[in-house]
Formats: structure tokens, sequence, C-alpha cells
């Protein structure tokens, strides 16, 4: 197709406008930053390096004292943990008004998934593999949280995570690196605008619908050892740029105004030293621009990890790098000591305060230091109904069905249902871990759906969430859930025998509470509570099929449920519409896609186990002896990456090749066909794996490499057709350079890791 020249012309002209008028912006805030810090004395500029926190969530050893005087000597950067518009203008004022040079403040917050509007957790967001409906969550938590006077998030959290004891798993996307940098993109995307837009807003300062992203926790938090948080990481480069390092790189690339170093080490310095990881690695070969923050201490847990004094650790940090130091205060107490003595270079704490300045400019703070704050835009934009609605679409997608013997689910409305379980009435474990502003009066509990939706059900608490004192005294004591029921176990669980013995069906909703999942909440074993357990094997002696309905915040092990259960739902923590979203999936209303992006073991003893595995030279053969493989256990895990069932099924066809070779600017088209062999509307997530059978180094027996979600009405089929070129088969390799080689080539499609099709191909370099 040929343009007119006059088209060209306007078009090419408009390019050269925007250029120039950023490359004019950047050399006003560059111009508008140099004047301001020729007045700041060296600890003004230390003060634009501090960041504290002023509001309940303490999640660390130091609690930010004294903050409003500091703020008013000039000595705070920012501040996180304080929310509505009245508490945020209080202290911006007291910024803007009462220190010698009015430098605004930052206002952060952890808006992790969802503001006051809560969507599922992240990990059941990445369930969806919908990346449109998860750039319109964190773009609705951006709006919720920018009108509240909030400009700064500390999300998104991309630690690829294979080890489901630990907590922080419910924050991220799962095991898979791919996937992870998709979402962490789609995140920034939704969190500070797309690309050209954040060019735009270059000039014209942000959106007042958005917010500046912070990408963490970088780098390899997820790899922590035995899946105990804060524990030592050690990992080799080729898998750390292979597998761990893909989703932060994702949102730098997308963007992203700031990054948050991890509490853990990286080749034996921490993160937060890590001159390597920080200048190298971050500024030089990622390029990033923007600025970067320690997470909670770290800087003074540096102590504990062995590596220096306080004034030592502060020199480490500002020398590897850092521009802001969260709550620990060290670089403010030992700044000035540190550049008299020359152990830091005036001009490392120039670049760390320049940098803060510029978020600040870009954030428009220096026109107008209160733009963020309206209490007319708070008042529309918090929980508005768009957002209910998006809450409500984003659970639904989110959860995935794990079983479905019999066709157990959806549930007949005519016959009675008896809904067993402490969390059927429970709202407060529904929003989940750093479920940020959100309150959890506002969710809309099982049993309030289902009193709305059917008159035949029955109810039973049938057990209390755990009979284990030792683990209630460990677990937030807000949780009000916890305390055990007046009842006595005996007596909850012959009620909820006589409750189910009157029904048709029974639905146990059962799982964790929230707080033990999230930072600092990890489990050594990850099977249901006992006691929980108990009441399931008491229900399935009565004979009635029985739904098991999950709600917990990692994956589980479900050895006696998978095998006695007729249905398991995962509905994850799905936030605050949780009760409609689960109603209306039991009752056939709705038809479940969700699709697992964390591998569910068998037993604890498999962790870690993922997909993405390397072959070993022993691969597993169940009638060989001297195989790498468990006597007591399969090596395949209970549900695969990648499972997920709906109410009807798909049949794949087999895949086509546009070629059996691939070329340097070439592209390999996939095809295959898929169609709905069942008899309602459904949704399949087609997933694209690669296997490269031999290269330098060994590859993984599968890496995902593409994704398409294709609706199809009963008897529908579509071809499904993906795009490969030799750029998505890169790999490091033991140089830690990004290479194509060529050779062999194995391809697979389908739903699920482990049910796929395939057919090989060549790549050629020549
Ligand atoms: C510690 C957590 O690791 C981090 O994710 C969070 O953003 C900060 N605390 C601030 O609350």
């Amino acid at each position: 197709m040929k343009l007119p020249i006059v088209t060209v012309l306007v078009a090419i002209s408009a390019i050269l406008t925007t250029l120039i008028s950023a490359q004019a912006s950047e050399q006003e805030a560059d111009k508008f930053i140099t004047d301001l810090m020729n007045k700041m004395t060296l600890e003004e500029k230390l003060g634009q390096m501090n960041l504290l926190s002023i509001g309940s969530d303490v999640t660390g050893p130091i609690v930010s004292e004294g903050v409003d005087e500091k703020i008013r000597k000039g000595l705070v950067g920012g501040v996180f943990n304080t929310l509505t518009p009245q508490a945020i203008r209080k202290l911006q004022e007291m910024a803007v008004n009462e220190t010698r040079l009015k430098i605004p403040l930052l206002f952060g917050y952890d808006v992790i998934h969802g503001h006051r509007t809560i969507f599922p957790i992240n990990l059941g967001m990445s369930c969806s593999w919908d990346l449109d409906l998860i750039e319109r969550t964190a773009s609705a938590a951006a709006a919720e949280a920018s009108a509240e006077g909030l400009n700064w998030v500390f999300s998104p959290m991309v630690d690829t995570a294979r080890d489901p004891r630990w907590g922080r798993v419910m924050e991220g996307s799962g095991e898979d690196p791919y996937l992870g940098s998709e979402i962490a993109k789609a995140m920034v995307r939704g969190y500070q605008g797309d690309k050209s837009s954040q060019e735009k807003q270059r000039k014209d300062h942000v959106a007042l619908d958005k917010v500046l992203a912070c990408v963490k926790h970088c780098a390899l938090y997820g790899a922590a050892e035995a899946g105990r948080d804060y524990n030592t990481v050690d990992m080799s480069q080729v898998r750390m740029f292979n597998e761990y390092m893909p989703p932060y790189k994702a949102a730098v690339d997308a963007g992203v105004a700031s990054v948050m170093t991890s509490f853990n080490e990286i080749n034996g310095v921490p993160a937060t030293a890590n001159k390597w990881l920080v200048d190298d690695v971050l500024r030089k070969k990622w390029e990033f621009k923007g600025f970067i923050c320690t997470d909670y201490t770290a800087v003074n847990e540096m102590i504990n990890h062995g590596v220096g004094d306080e004034a030592k650790v502060a020199e480490l940090a500002i020398n590897a790098g850092i521009d802001q130091d969260m709550v620990g205060e060290l670089f403010l107490k030992y700044g000035v000591d540190l550049v008299k003595s020359g152990r830091v270079p005036q001009a490392q704490i120039d670049a760390a305060c320049r940098r803060v300045l510029e978020a600040k400019y870009r954030l428009g703070l220096f026109e107008n230091p209160y733009r963020f704050i309206d209490d007319e835009r708070w008042k529309e934009q918090t929980m508005s109904a768009d957002k209910l609605t998006l809450s409500k679409e984003a659970a639904i997608k989110s959860m995935v069905l794990l079983k479905n013997d019999n066709h157990t689910l959806p549930l007949n409305p005519k016959k009675k249902v008896a809904f067993v379980g402490p969390f059927v009435k429970d709202q407060r474990n529904l929003l989940g871990s750093w479920c940020a502003a959100g309150e959890w009066q506002k969710a809309t509990s099982v049993w309030q759906a289902l009193e709305t939706k059917s008159q035949n059900i029955l109810y039973a608490k049938g057990c209390n969430i755990t009979d284990d004192d030792a683990l209630i005294k460990r677990l937030n004591p807000d949780n009000a859930m916890l305390s055990k029921d007046e009842k006595s176990p005996q007596a909850l669980l012959d009620e909820a025998i006589q409750v189910a013995n009157q029904a048709d069906t029974v639905v146990a909703i059962l799982g964790e509470p929230f707080g033990m999942s999230g930072e600092a909440s990890c489990r050594s074993e990850i099977g249901l509570f006992e006691n929980q357990l108990n009441l399931l094997k008491a229900l399935k002696k009565t004979g009635k099929p029985i739904v098991l309905v999950l709600m917990n915040g990692r994956p589980l092990t479900l050895k006696w449920e998978s095998a006695n259960i007729d249905s398991i739902l995962e509905t994850w923590f799905s936030g605050t519409k949780s009760g409609d979203a689960i109603v209306d999936i039991l009752f056939g209303d709705a038809n479940p896609s969700g699709k697992l992006t964390m591998s569910f073991p068998v037993n604890t003893g498999q962790i870690p186990i993922y997909y993405n595995a390397k072959n070993t030279g022993r691969p597993y053969n169940e009638k060989d002896k001297y195989r790498s493989k468990y006597l007591d256990a399969p090596n395949a895990p209970l549900y695969a990456f990648g499972h997920g069932l709906s109410y009807t099924t798909f049949e794949y066809g087999y895949i086509k090749l546009s070629s059996n070779i691939l070329k340097p600017g070439e592209t390999l088209t996939v095809s295959i066909t898929v169609r709905n062999s069942g008899s309602v509307p459904g949704v399949e997530t087609v997933q694209l794996y690669t296997r490269d059978l031999v290269g330098s180094i060994t590859r993984p027996v599968k890496e995902l490499k593409g994704f398409q979600k294709v609706a199809l009405n009963p008897d529908e089929t579509k071809t499904v057709t993906f795009k490969l070129t030799p750029a998505d088969l890169k790999f490091y390799n033991s140089d830690i350079k990004l290479v194509n080689e060529a050779g062999e080539y194995q391809v697979f499609v389908g739903g699920s890791s482990d049910k796929v099709k395939d057919a090989k191909f060549t790549l050629r370099m020549d």
C-alpha cells in the first residue's frame, strides 16, 4: 500500500516535533534540577535519598520516627504507607511550605493487587493468562491510588518462584520467566501508561490517573533457599539470566520508573550493596534510567549479612548506586561523614539526588505538588462501579478448575447443596495478603452471594480454620476468623455431617488463612490443616458428591483430595468480588478458564518442581533403577503448569508448520486447530512451547514461547496461529551472551504443559 507523500511528510514532521519537544522538555528538566541542586546542601541532598514510612504497615525491625520534624528540615525525599488525601496533603504542605527549598515529597504505597478495590492475588491473576485484563486491573489500581494522592506504587513484584513453601509466591506470576515478563510489561503499562504515552508524559508530566511503578525485588528474591523468606540465594549466571532476570528486564524495557532491590545476596554480595547488579546490569547493560530504592531496612540488614558496620553498609549501598534508603536512615546518618572522608564521592550523592528529583519533575510535582490530591476525584474513583465489575471479571478468570469428575460441577440449582467450611461466610480472608487499602468488610462472601442466588442451600461451619493454638498465636492477631468457635470441634463436625446428609451435593470451602502467605509467611508443609482434612474425610464418608473450593495463596499438596474428591476449584484469594465470582462458577453462570502458572506438587519433597526443568543425564524412567527419580513419589507434579479444566472440552488437531526450516530474517508459522467438543461455550488458553534439542549448554525440556486465548462455541473450530522468529529462540550461553544456536528444535502446542502435540523444525543460522 502506497501512502500519499503529504501523509508521509506530516507523519515524519509529527515524529520530529515529538522528539524535539521531548528533548526540549528534558533540557528544561535538566536545567531546573541543576539550578535546584546548586542551592542544595549535602544534607538536603541526602534527605532526598531518605524514604520513610508513616502508617501501620510495619514490615521490618525499625519504625520511622520523628518524620514530621525531618520533613520540615528537608531531610525526607518520600513517604510511604500514608493514606487519604487529607493526610497526604498535610505532609505535602509541610514539605512545600515549611522547608527551605520547598521540594515536594513522593508518596509511595504497596498497591499490589488493587488499591481500595481488591483484585485476585497476583498468582491468581497470572492464571488468567489475560494480559489485557491484568493491564486493566493495574490501570484501575493506579487511578484509585492516584486519586488518593499517591504517586508511586511498589509494584509489580516479578520474582520468578518455584518453591511454594515461600509465602511470597502469592505476589508474583509463578514459575515461568516468559509469562512473568509479559505480565511485568502489562502491569507497568497499566500503572504508567504504554511507552508512547510515557513519552508524552515526560513533556506533560504523568497523567492524573497514572503513577510511577517500582519493579521488585531485584533480583532473584524468589529463589530463597528452602522457600524460607529472606534466606540465601546462590545461583549460576546461566540460570539467573535465562530464568530469573527476564521479568525485571521486561519491566525496565517497558519503562518502569523505579526498581527496588531485594533482601537476598547475589554471588555472595547483598543485592543492596551489589554494584555489579545495580550499576553493571541495571544501569549499563539494561540502560535503566530511573531511580533505585532499597527494600525495608535492607541497608541496615547488611550488618547481619556480615558485610560491615552501619557506616560501611551505607557506604557500600551508596557506592553501589542505590538512590533511596527505605526506613533505615543510614544514608542520612553517615552520608556527610562518608563524603567528607572521601569514602563516598560527592558525584555519587549528586547522581542519586538528581534521579529522585527527576522522578518528582516527571510527576509534575514542582509545578503543582498537590496535583494528584483531589477529594472529588477520590470519591469518584474509589470502588467505582466499573472497578467492582472488573474485580468480578478478574476473579472469575483467575480461578482454576483442577478436577471435575462426573460433571459434579456446575451445580444444579434445583438440587439441595450443603455449603460447609469455615470460609463459607468469611470475608476477611478473601482479600489475601498485601491487600493494601482494601476493606474486607466490603468484600462479598460466598454465603452473601449465595443468598441472592439460590433457596436450596444449607450451611454448616464444619470446623475452625485451624485448631493449632501455636499457629494461631503466630499468625496475624487481627485475623478474627482464626478465633475458635464456641462449639467443640466434634460438635462442628457432627453438625456438618448432619447437614451433608440432607443435601444432594456437598461444597466444602477450605484453605489457608490469608496470613499464611505473603511476606514472612512461609510453610514447611503445604497441605490443608489436619482438622480441615479430617472434615473432608468425614464428608466423603457420607457418599455424597463433593466439591472442594479452595482459598489459598500458594500451590498446595492435595494428594488425598485429588484421589477422593469429585471436583476441585482453586479460587486463590480472589478479592472484593470473590463470593459473586465463586457462586457464578459453581452454578455455571461462568465457565472456568484459568490455567495454573505454578506446578502443584504431589508432596513437599518434590519441591522445587517446575515444568521447564532440565533433562539430566539419566532422565526419568519408571523401570530403570539408576534414573533421576524418587522411590516414593513420581517426578511429575499433581497438577502441571498450564493445567486447568473447563465445563466444556477442547480437542486439538495436529501442528502445521509453514516450513521445517527457520533462518534469520524469517518467521515460522505454527498453527493448530482447536475444537470445542463439549456442550457449552468456553475459553481455552492455547500454549506454545519449544525445546532446543542440542545446545552448547543444556536446555530445558520445554519453554513457553507464546499463548493465545480462544473463545469457542460448542462444536466450533478455530485455527490458532503462532509466529516464531529466531529471536524467540535466543538464550544466554555460558559467556552470558544472548545467542541463537543452529540445530533441531521441538515445538509443542496444547492446553497444558503436560498435554501437548509436537513437531520438529531446524534452526539454520547460515
Ligand atoms: C517489604 C517488602 O519486601 C516490599 O515488597 C514492600 O514493598 C516494602 N516492605 C514496603 O512495604
